[in-house]
């Protein structure tokens, strides 16, 4: 941020005549510099043949350079190739930074966004039916989604869009009459298992025309706001909630419910708007929207006058837009509804309800993403089961990681506490991150021992590189608290100096990561910052008993205070020993 501002002030005094150049700076790899200014070329070809001073790409970078304002960040600079200009970053500069990073917290290295609110839809499983893995993405997702917009200091809705609206309730409400005559006094555990409730409800709707009457009739009966039919309902969403709850609640995720039934009021004024702004027509007896280049209509209405999932997610936005005053609002569904939220979007901007462009808000995002593969390639199932109950497998996600914990040395010296809350922490850590460490996009293989390898690019492998550094410092004896205000870091070593750039690089990345909404990316960083960290760092700087042991150890809590706000960005609760 602070280098583009810095090349910015030489691209204007280079080329004063140009004024729309946004300097274009890089961290690079290479032996040259720490980053690049990639300004040179762009401007050569816009430059040349207006008689300009300049002969060339390297010398339009050759006087980018020269033109570079002094400043303490840089330490020194150079020309490379067809005008890349490359700087090295100052030692002193990066110390400096960290330094004020360890006293005035990691709020400080924070991305900013132009924007107060954001609505993040996620996890939205639908009632009475199965609450699946392709859920457990969209909650691991949304909520990682959350928490770095909050980073950001957004105000964050966390909209939990349940399917708890629709012509099934007729059939799930009569079958609870039909089955518990004191319906009232029905209990999740009498019900057992809602998703079962479900599947026999309609086998007893495809089989019995009488039963399938009554059911319609329920629903006309539910939707005119029956009080009776409401009761049932809302008992029955509640079996559900309960179920979805103790997902969330392992997985420390919070959400508010704003149900598809939420919108319901709000649907007949939208239609209205958008059919008095001429975008519904009339099509085979239903009332759709017709967008360019799709072949499909979005149906608004339904022919027989019903009300949709369309219908219900124009009315959402509508509201989330007027009424919550949200600036960003982004949907976390798999790359299957992609089509949808797409039409969606784009009859609201013919709506003028979304500015046309893409950089500008307020926006509306679908972050989709891949299916979840079981090790045979195919969708994820469990042996005998056709469906995978989330509960069952955080347990065994948590039972594995506890029998791994056993099987070291040190947690003999746990209390049966300790061992339980670090398991958690390990099994569900786990499968947050060998979901969030993929391109979201992607499809992903499901695989506990892969996941829980203490070897690889895991979850596992990460919370033990924390909690060796947590225990470097424990066994220094020293006061970190009291190092922060008296000690100075100082990077002689060049593992110090590329470990204390990597640090500093957080700032970026988090940025990189939420305005495009990319976990990934974090992912990525985490990995590599524990990789310096150990493998080259902790592997040739002597840490404890060292001349340099102040200036390290505050390299330490550093690293330390930067995993854990990655972690926290993930949903992963950081562990302290291991
Ligand atoms: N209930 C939907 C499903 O299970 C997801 C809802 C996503 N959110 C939305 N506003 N449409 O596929």
């Amino acid at each position: 941020r602070q280098l583009a501002k810095i090349f910015d002030v030489s691209l204007r005094a280079t080329v004063p005549e140009e004024t729309d150049v946004e300097p274009l700076v890089a961290a690079c790899a290479g032996n040259f510099g720490d980053y690049q200014c990639n300004n040179a070329m762009g401007l050569w070809s816009k430059i040349k043949g207006k008689g300009s001073q300049f002969r060339g790409p390297p010398s339009v970078g050759q006087a980018i350079m020269k033109n570079l304002p002094p400043s303490e960040i840089i330490e020194s600079s150079s020309v490379a190739g067809p005008g890349f200009v490359n700087v090295v970053i100052s030692k002193n500069w990066i110390a400096k930074s960290i330094q004020k990073m360890l006293t005035d917290g990691i709020e400080t290295w924070s991305p900013r966004l132009p924007i107060k609110r954001a609505v993040v839809d996620f996890s939205s499983p639908n009632i009475a039916k199965e609450m699946h893995v392709g859920h457990l993405r969209s909650t691991i997702i949304g909520d990682t989604l959350a928490r770095m917009l909050e980073f950001s200091n957004v105000d964050v809705l966390r909209r939990n869009h349940v399917g708890d609206w629709g012509t099934q309730f007729g059939m799930l409400i009569e079958f609870l009459f039909e089955r518990f005559p004191n319906w009232e006094e029905v209990t999740e555990t009498a019900i057992g298992d809602l998703q079962t409730f479900y599947k026999a409800s309609k086998q007893r709707f495809d089989s019995d025309p009488a039963f399938k009457e009554r059911a319609q009739q329920a629903v006309v009966l539910l939707q005119g706001g029956e009080a009776k039919y409401r009761k049932a309902w809302a008992q029955i969403c509640e079996i559900s909630r309960n179920e979805f709850n103790r997902v969330y609640e392992r997985l420390g995720v919070e959400l508010e419910e704003k149900g598809e039934s939420f919108y319901n009021p709000y649907i007949p004024n939208v239609i209205k708007e958008l059919t008095d702004k001429g975008l519904v027509e009339e099509s085979q007896g239903a009332r759709v929207i017709f967008i360019d280049g799709i072949n499909i209509p979005l149906i608004v209405v339904k022919s027989d006058g019903g009300f949709n999932y369309a219908s219900t997610d124009l009315a959402a936005i509508w509201y989330r837009l007027n009424e919550e005053k949200a600036e960003w609002i982004i949907y976390v569904t798999d790359v299957g509804q992609q089509q949808h939220f797409d039409m969606v979007f784009r009859a609201c901007k013919r709506a003028g309800w979304l500015p046309l462009e893409d950089n500008k808000y307020p926006k509306t995002t679908h972050v989709g993403f891949g299916l979840v593969l079981g090790e045979d390639g195919k969708r994820f199932r469990t042996r005998n089961t056709e469906v995978v109950r989330l509960v069952d497998l955080l347990d065994e996600a948590k039972n594995r990681s506890k029998a791994a914990l056993i099987e070291r040395e040190k947690a003999a010296e746990w209390t049966e506490a300790e061992l339980e809350q670090i398991a958690e922490a390990v099994g569900y850590g786990a499968v947050k991150y060998a979901d969030l460490k993929n391109n979201r996009l992607t499809n992903y293989t499901f695989n506990f021992d892969q996941m829980l390898n203490d070897k690889g690019n895991t979850a596992v492998y990460l919370l033990y590189a924390h909690a060796r550094i947590c225990s470097i410092i424990r066994k220094s004896g020293k006061d970190i608290e009291e190092l922060k205000k008296t000690g100075t870091i100082v990077l002689e070593h060049e593992d110090e100096r590329v470990l204390g750039l990597h640090l500093l690089q957080f700032a970026e990345v988090a940025e990189e990561a939420c305005t495009n909404l990319l976990p990934n990316v974090l992912c990525e960083y985490l990995y590599n910052l524990s990789e310096i960290f150990t493998k080259k760092f902790y592997s040739n700087c002597q840490v404890v008993g060292s001349a340099q042991e102040t200036s390290r150890l505050l390299l330490c809590e550093a690293t330390g205070t930067v995993m854990r706000q990655c972690f926290h960005l993930l949903g992963i609760v950081p562990v302290y020993k291991i």
